[in-house]
């Protein structure tokens, strides 16, 4: 390869423009083009493939990469409302689906998963993570992974993963997208970092940068992330890939004057292909002639890319035949999309079991609400080539479901979840006023979530909370179900709902898979990923926190409102909460009703001491005592009680969803490892500190049926 056919691998274009593709054809014939972004048509990827192929000197083939994220035309629940399954299995079936549709369309890389650990619902790419916590996300990461490039990345509908974005961008100051990220070495080791390394053992082929920056130093440029950790600790053997113009980019943040210096600052970080930026283009050529970057560096970067299209099986079969390859199944596709939606429901409240919904006793069901019948909002953020005629909306499943004997009167009542118009009101109360129940269909539209999509203010929007007072007053039921890319700050409309019932943007099967929940045919089973607050000004508010040094005792949380003046501060219980909003979310993570109800007993650990290198064996049984058959996911949460460095106040440790009958028992079965009590301590390093452990089995974070261990140096 000469100089610049190597730079060539190392470029990747935005395709998105034209076709025939003039200004790539030309590029790509002299071998100075490596991948194209962002061009799903079929034609066109094909004639830049066979441009690639046939007509540059090298043929090397092109990856072709594209925003996978949560389904291709066939669009499943965002990935907030896929890790709120809590189901592995479920979600790399989804990963496989979408692999299986975007393969057709001649894509061979993803820039999916995305498992930003967050803490913060203002970020708007809250919606593409998946939650709060480190395990959680971590198998859910691997799942995808497996998912999206099968054991065989090479086997024809398999594409390449990326893992992104490394690292820290969850933790951007405010939520506010693209902004600077403070996170301590330790925390983002033993929270942030965690399911990248997931991601990469379950055999990620790429992974992308973040655009933020952590402690001075942007990702992009970062060797600590992308050489120490990523390659000398993980053994990491994929490729690395810039964010959009992120290379570029370490001069607007101040690293470095022009694109050539950033060139030289992201190459020598291990950054191996520049994503739609030409500053590798441009300069690497003359900073490897100037002596400035060893030509061993741009080998390396190379490498890492032919490495990956070797894998991919690209020089094998660079071309979808799509004659070959097994028919899309379009009923296999809406069934993944209908259970991951259903399984993603979380009932947040159901006050007298309002919920499911008595066909039997009901005459007239009114149903209002922006997002009740709105095919494309229901999809979510990052639907490039999502297909919204393929969506049901809840107004037409509930109407189909409630049949000729059940009057269902709709009334869209805004225009959008941001209107603030309030002249169809009065109407809607009217509705409500003659219902037995009301069905409201609320949250936030598409646009309010995802990339650059970050709110200050997590409130339901625009007049939607005045709606609900005004339903509310009408004196009918209020079953509330809420689509939003994020959690939303419920604390001033929650009275106003008997029943509320959760659904993030659930794809196109939103409107059969609330249905179902809400008439009983499926019992609810979704649990929350993240922490709900209840204001806020409460951000970040999240499970896994650290102790402190004066945590928050029971009885001992004053409230605003009930102060006295010349208090003194004693009084105030001198601890670490809110005086007006105390130190509890609205809901807490892994929070999920169900219309079974399930009661945890007789918790079993095989030993209560345990050496380093061993397992213990925990067991929970869990009994039905509704009336209603369901699913229940069952966490366990452990506390290390003294560290080398303060430890979480809860740290899920492992989760199972099991089926349980009404009035049976299961058995559920933890093992946990004491690798899986390891973390890094003061020094940045690994360790499994031998001590005391509390452990918690449950239904959520508040888990309180609790047992001890104790785990001893190895033997
Ligand atoms: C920018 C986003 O941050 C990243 O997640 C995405 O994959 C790329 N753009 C490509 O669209």
């Amino acid at each position: 390869m000469t100089r610049s056919e190597k730079v060539g691998q190392l470029v990747q274009l935005d395709g998105s423009h034209g076709y025939p593709p003039d200004y790539l054809g030309e590029r790509l014939r002299a071998g100075g083009l490596g991948s194209v972004i962002n061009n799903a048509n079929p034609d066109i990827v094909k004639e830049l493939q066979r441009i690639a192929v046939e007509e540059s000197r090298l043929g090397i083939p092109l990856l072709i990469g594209r925003d996978v994220i949560h389904g291709f035309r066939h669009v499943l629940p965002i990935p907030l409302g896929q890790a709120a399954t809590w189901n592995p299995e479920l979600v790399l079936a989804g990963a496989r689906v979408a692999a299986e549709e975007a393969a057709r369309a001649g894509i061979n890389w993803t820039f999916a998963p995305m498992m930003d650990v967050t803490r913060d619902p203002r970020w708007g790419r809250v919606a593409e993570c998946l939650g709060e916590d480190p395990h959680l996300a971590s198998e859910l990461a691997a799942a995808m992974v497996r998912g999206f490039q099968t054991d065989d990345p090479s086997a024809p509908t398999a594409i390449a993963a990326c893992a992104k974005h490394f690292a820290g961008y969850g933790g951007v100051d405010a939520g506010r997208d693209y902004d600077t990220t403070n996170l301590p070495r330790n925390e983002l080791r033993n929270v942030h970092l965690r399911p990248f390394r997931a991601a990469v053992e379950a055999g990620a082929l790429s992974l992308m940068t973040s655009f933020s920056e952590i402690d001075g130093m942007p990702c992009t440029a970062s060797r600590f992330l992308l050489r120490q950790v990523l390659r000398d600790e993980w053994g990491f053997e994929g490729l690395v890939v810039s964010d959009w113009d992120s290379v570029r980019q370490l001069s607007i943040h101040g690293l470095t004057a022009d694109d050539r210096e950033a060139a030289r600052e992201a190459c020598e970080a291990g950054v191996d292909i520049e994503m739609q930026g030409e500053a590798y283009a441009h300069h690497l050529e003359e900073l490897i002639e100037s002596g400035q970057i060893a030509e061993a560096l741009l080998d390396a970067a190379v490498s890492n890319v032919l490495r990956v299209k070797c894998l991919l099986g690209l020089f094998e079969r660079p071309f979808v035949d799509n004659d070959t390859l097994p028919a899309p199944d379009p009923v296999r596709m809406r069934a993944t999309a209908r259970e991951t939606a259903r399984q993603s429901l979380v009932l947040l409240k159901n006050h007298d079991n309002l919920l499911p919904l008595d066909r039997g006793r009901l005459k007239n069901v009114a149903l209002l609400g922006p997002l009740a019948d709105a095919p494309y909002q229901q999809l979510g953020t990052w639907i490039f080539d999502g297909d919204a005629s393929l969506s049901v909306t809840l107004r037409q499943a509930l109407g189909e479901q409630l049949g000729d004997d059940i009057e269902l009167s709709y009334l869209r009542v805004f225009e959008h979840s941001r209107s603030r118009d309030t002249r169809d009101m009065a109407a809607a109360c009217e509705l409500a006023a003659h219902a037995d129940v009301v069905v409201l269909g609320l949250g936030e539209e598409s646009i309010l979530s995802g990339e650059a999509h970050s709110r200050a203010d997590i409130d339901l929007p625009g007049a939607q909370r005045e709606l609900v007072h005004a339903v509310r007053a009408a004196g009918k039921p209020v079953v509330g179900v809420i689509l939003a890319g994020r959690p939303l700050t419920l604390s001033n409309v929650i009275n106003d709902f008997d029943a509320l019932l959760y659904a993030w943007h659930p794809g196109i099967e939103a409107g059969p898979a609330i249905t179902e929940v809400l008439l009983g045919d499926v019992s609810p089973s979704g649990k929350l990923p993240i922490t709900f607050p209840s204001v806020v000004g409460q951000v970040p508010i999240y499970y896994n926190h650290k102790m402190t040094g004066k945590p928050p005792l029971p009885g001992q949380v004053a409230h605003i409102d009930s102060l006295h003046t010349r208090a003194p501060q004693t009084s105030l219980g001198m601890s670490a909460y809110h005086l007006d909003a105390g130190h509890r979310p609205q809901f807490p993570f892994g929070f999920g009703l169900s219309y079974g109800q399930f009661h945890y007993h007789d918790l079993q650990l095989d030993r209560h001491a345990l050496s380093v290198g061993e397992t213990l064996g925990i067991t929970v049984r869990v009994t039905n005592h509704g009336a209603q058959a369901g699913d229940e996911v069952a966490q366990l949460y452990v506390r290390d009680l003294v560290g080398n460095v303060t430890r979480p106040v809860r740290e899920l440790k492992g989760f199972e969803r099991v089926s349980i009958g009404v009035g049976e028992t299961v058995t559920v079965h933890f093992e946990l490892h004491s690798e899986d009590l390891g973390f890094y301590d003061r020094n940045d390093e690994w360790r499994v500190e031998p001590g005391a452990f509390q452990l918690w089995v449950g239904g959520d974070s508040d888990a309180d049926l609790e047992s001890g261990f104790y785990l001893h140096p190895a033997a």
